[in-house]
């Protein structure tokens, strides 16, 4: 199996079997983090450049973790603290960094489609860490990874997306992958935070909370996104946690095999209760740790590409 890409941009440009290759090229990344030593040589030509713009922890951390496991440079630019604040336009910062023999840029931004307008832009190649509402690939890339390490498989698996999907880069990426891998994948929310055409993205959609955690295998809640709440989504967040939370109660309607998934971060109380967000059954931390995994052989794969 190869890869045919240059860049990791979405989920939606990738086939069935090229996500397959990334979750099982993974797993020898994942066999690393267990070792002494978690440094390997295999990167150590690679200059990287990770150009966040909007606000991280888990992304950021562990694409830098995955970087330096794999021994490339890397540089992080914050556009808090870069001459973005003096007026820079996207195009000239970039250039600028790339002056310095940058091979790689990793991207987060508050825009839809940043990502592809720096391929674009500037020939390099590029991992999207989060556009906007748009993608996240390579949380979808962790998240499946961590749903296989449980069941082995996606057929026929009930996955429910649950929370702000309407706001949501993760939910659309996870969509992508899981349909593709062919899980059945249900999304509920309040009407005002699904997707504005729900129908169109080729899945079941529900506003019943319990009809959609009813036999579900997996459910990933998502983080109410309180910053993009000014709209008038929601009543107030006592109602929210009231009709959409995921408590203790409601997790005993999910099939008795199940795990619970967020990406982070979480607002205890809120979408999650701390019991449910702290319960054996979740697997939040170890989606964390899978992330570095996923990112490292995502590096690992494009710059293997920028050799050939
Ligand atoms: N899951 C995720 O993207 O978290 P951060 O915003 O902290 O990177």
């Amino acid at each position: 199996m190869s890869f045919s890409h240059k860049s990791l941009l979405g989920l939606k440009d990738l086939t069935a079997e090229e996500i397959l290759y990334l979750l099982e090229e993974s797993k020898a990344f994942r066999k690393i983090l267990e070792r002494d030593v978690k440094r390997v040589p295999t990167l150590r030509w690679l200059a990287v450049v990770n150009l966040f713009f909007e606000a991280s922890t888990r992304t950021r951390i562990s694409f830098e973790l995955a970087e330096k496991r794999l021994s490339a440079d890397v540089v992080n630019f914050s556009a808090s603290t870069s001459s973005v604040k003096k007026g820079e336009t996207l195009r000239d910062t970039v250039n600028n960094i790339l002056a310095m023999k940058i091979d790689m840029i990793v991207i987060r931004h508050s825009s839809v489609g940043a990502s592809h307008y720096v391929e674009r832009a500037t020939g390099v190649p590029v991992i999207n860490a989060g556009d906007g509402t748009n993608e996240h690939p390579t949380q979808a890339l962790l998240d499946l990874y961590t749903i296989r390490e449980r069941f082995d498989h996606f057929n026929g698996l009930k996955v429910t997306i649950l929370g702000d999907i309407r706001h949501s880069r993760v939910a659309r990426s996870n969509i992508c992958g899981l349909k593709k891998l062919g899980a059945k994948v249900v999304l509920c929310a309040p009407k005002t935070l699904l997707p504005p055409y729900p129908e169109a993205l080729g899945v079941e959609y529900t506003t019943d909370i319990d009809e959609a955690l009813s036999g579900a295998n997996v459910v990933n809640v998502l983080r109410l996104q309180l910053e993009r709440q000014k709209g008038g989504y929601i009543p107030s967040l006592r109602e929210y946690r009231m009709f959409w939370g995921l408590t203790a109660e409601r997790t005993k309607l999910l099939d008795p095999d199940h795990i619970i998934m967020h990406p982070g971060p979480i607002n205890r109380g809120v979408e999650i209760d701390s019991d449910v967000a702290d319960s054996v059954d979740n697997v939040i931390l170890e989606q964390v740790t899978n992330g570095v995994a996923v990112r490292m052989a995502v590096l690992y794969i494009l710059a293997g590409r920028i050799k050939e």
